[in-house]
């Protein structure tokens, strides 16, 4: 399975290479290629756990640039949303080394496979793994100093109703950041092929936030990559 996952992965990266494969690959392997890809929106089954491994080491250099803009405040309670295969949960704990963190993603997939990555956090009462739709959380209210959506707000069907949902989780003052590998400008190859994805530019984000009722926004945009990350204030 590894073995595929970097097959893919390596192709992916050279230029172009599945772009005229129309003509030349077998149409049966470019389906499962998008058959693979498609579970970044909610991973299920044997190419589900493949992908969540990609995630966990892809979205790395992201998730990096995207913790130095994170605050420094104290922070004690965070909810990583979508939190896929744990690694960024992992890295949130080891940041905000007095914090508790609950990880939550509606996929069975993910939840498993983070649960197995923060096996020790969760044993040492630092992090808990549920099983939750953004779009109907049933968690405390008022009660997050910090919620966190990487790589995952593309794919949350209405932006009004999960963005309210983690306004009342949050506490007041509470952050939520948003961080994406696509900024919504510079073209993306998986826009308009991948299974209800939509992506975003940092100031769609940000004008949906303030209209839920979080009281101020900032974004960042990465130097060279399309990367973004946007930060709402309850
Ligand atoms: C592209 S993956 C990103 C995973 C992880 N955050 C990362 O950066 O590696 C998107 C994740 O968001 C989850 N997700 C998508 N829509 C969701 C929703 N409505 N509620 C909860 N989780 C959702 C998916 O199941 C998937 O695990």
């Amino acid at each position: 399975m590894l073995l595929t996952i970097l097959w893919i992965d390596k192709r992916d990266k050279q230029d172009n290479y599945f772009k005229g494969a129309d003509a030349s690959w077998p149409h049966k392997f470019m389906s499962l290629r998008l058959k693979y890809f498609n579970n970044t929106r909610k991973p299920k089954g044997i190419l589900g756990k493949a992908m969540i491994v990609r995630m966990n080491r892809h979205h790395t250099p992201l998730v990096s640039w995207a913790l130095s803009h994170f605050p420094n405040d104290d922070i004690n309670t965070i909810l990583d949303i979508g939190c896929g295969g744990g690694k960024n949960a992992l890295e949130l704990l080891k940041l905000y080394k007095n914090a508790h963190l609950t990880a939550v993603d509606y996929s069975k997939v993910s939840v498993n496979n983070s649960r197995k990555m923060l096996r020790c956090e969760i044993k040492n009462n630092r992090c808990e793994v549920l099983e939750q739709d953004v779009m109907n959380l049933t968690l405390e209210k008022d009660n997050f100093d910090l919620i966190t959506a990487f790589e995952t707000v593309y794919f949350w069907p209405d932006l009004e109703i999960s963005f309210k949902n983690v306004l009342d989780c949050l506490k007041r003052g509470g952050k939520f950041i948003i961080t994406h590998e696509a900024d919504g400008i510079t073209h993306n190859q998986w826009d308009g092929v991948l299974d209800g994805l939509t992506i975003y530019t940092a100031d769609e984000l940000k004008e949906k936030l303030l209209s839920v009722g979080f009281s101020s926004v900032e974004s960042f945009h990465h130097e060279n990559n399309p990367w973004i990350v946007v930060i709402g204030t309850k």
